[in-house]
């Protein structure tokens, strides 16, 4: 499989979603079913026997020397956000399906292709649901999670078919991984600005979400003078702005990404207002540090205003740092496309990598995307720096099969 062939498949998984207007496509929904269905089929061609997984994951594994060896873990995931780009996930599963089906049948290792089924948290909120069964990290608290349309993760699991009494046998153990290798568009702009195709990722950033709620009183938007109004919308507006200020001083990186004015009227002041912070920094201390003037800022907003502030934690993923072995093995990697002076970075982003560190080491390969544009439909990459991933990556496997020797 060559890169054009990977750029086609990606197109092909693009095109399934459940809006015809942008990609979406979440966890545990039928867009899920028929990805892992085609994901597998492609699996197949390249050799590999596949399983779907107790989580929903879609799973491929080539025998190494003698069957029933440690595996040598590759993958990304396949679920969107909400109007996705096309190669946030699905090139790093078609890029490893690619690996494999270039590898020699006798190395020191198995070595499995994963197809993570939610590395987003879109559905229900809570990211890395995939990875952390796969990773036996998962939290029973988490299946009574529910949709946009009330749907639990425990329905959604039977209404896709599998069994959440058997979700300990996607369980893996230490003692039967090698390590996990994952590419990726970086996301960003610093290949692109270096003017570099490739990147080895240092340490991933940790992260936490939150929903947030702050509450007033609804009124008339004519009747209420301003010095007896208690308007949730304009005292959750001056906590985004502050987010943004704090953000930018303490250099961490906050965002809010969704906010819901109630009842939602014209003419009504808003009475509440339900928004959402997305909170990330390289080290965790400089997060949670963040995090606490954050809401020191929106008790005293709050308090000035008259309102209510409250923060439920819904997400939250430390920062992981990438195995030094492994890391290695992408340098080499990226040196055998003929880039002499290997980029390293951490990842803004985060990856099943902070799951899966639970149960093996991990490193990641980044490649150059268009404008560092992503959870966009405007996410781009060139042909060329997807051929270069694709060497950079089989090179790197077979480091890796070096090491093991
Ligand atoms: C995943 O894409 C994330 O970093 O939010
Ligand atoms: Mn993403
Ligand atoms: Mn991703």
């Amino acid at each position: 499989m060559d890169a054009e062939t990977i750029l086609d498949r990606c197109d092909e998984l693009a095109a399934i979603s459940s809006d015809p207007e942008r990609l979406v496509r979440v966890h545990l929904s039928k867009e899920h079913r028929a990805a892992n269905d085609l994901v597998a089929q492609w699996m197949t061609e390249a050799g590999l026997s596949t399983w779907q997984d107790a989580a929903g994951n879609q799973c491929g594994r080539l025998e190494g020397r003698e069957p029933g060896l440690p595996a040598l873990l590759l993958g990304s995931h396949i679920d969107t956000v909400p109007d996705a780009g096309r190669y946030d996930g699905m090139l790093g599963v078609l890029l490893a399906i690619a690996v494999v089906g270039r590898l020699p049948k006798d190395l020191p290792f198995a070595v499995e292709v994963v197809a993570f089924s939610d590395e987003e948290g879109t559905r229900f909120g809570t990211a890395l649901l995939g990875s952390r069964a796969l990773a036996g990290t998962w939290d029973d608290a988490w299946w009574s999670l529910q949709d946009e349309r009330g749907i639990s993760l425990f329905e959604a699991f039977q209404d896709f078919g599998l069994d959440p009494a058997r979700l300990p046998s996607a369980f893996r153990r230490p003692e039967q991984l090698v390590g996990y290798l994952e590419a990726h568009i970086e996301q960003g702009p610093f290949l692109e600005d270096a003017d570099k195709r490739l990147a080895v990722v240092t340490s991933i950033a940790g992260a936490r979400r939150f929903e947030l709620t702050m509450t007033g009183k609804a009124g008339h938007a004519g009747g209420s003078p301003y010095d007896r109004r208690k308007d949730a919308l304009v005292g959750a507006s001056e906590l985004v702005v502050e987010i943004e200020r704090l953000s930018i001083e303490q250099h961490v990186i906050g965002t809010v990404g969704k906010l819901e004015a109630f009842p939602g009227g014209v003419n009504v002041i808003p009475g509440r207002v339900e928004f959402s912070l997305d909170l990330r920094a390289e080290f965790d201390e400089d997060r949670d540090e963040a995090l606490r003037l954050m809401f020191e800022a929106a008790q005293s907003i709050a308090e000035r205003r008259g309102l209510s502030f409250h923060e439920k934690e819904i997400y939250r993923a430390d920062a992981v740092v990438c195995d030094l072995d492994l890391r290695g093995a992408i340098e080499a990697g990226i040196r055998s496309t003929g880039d002499d002076e290997p980029m390293a970075f951490w990842s803004r982003a985060g990856h099943d990598g902070m799951a899966v560190v639970a149960v093996a080491p991990i490193a990641m390969l980044f490649l150059r995307c268009k404008g560092g544009v992503s959870h966009h439909p405007d996410e781009s990459v060139r042909q060329g720096d997807v051929a270069a991933a694709l060497k950079a990556y089989e090179s790197a496997v077979l480091v890796v099969a070096k090491s093991v020797e």
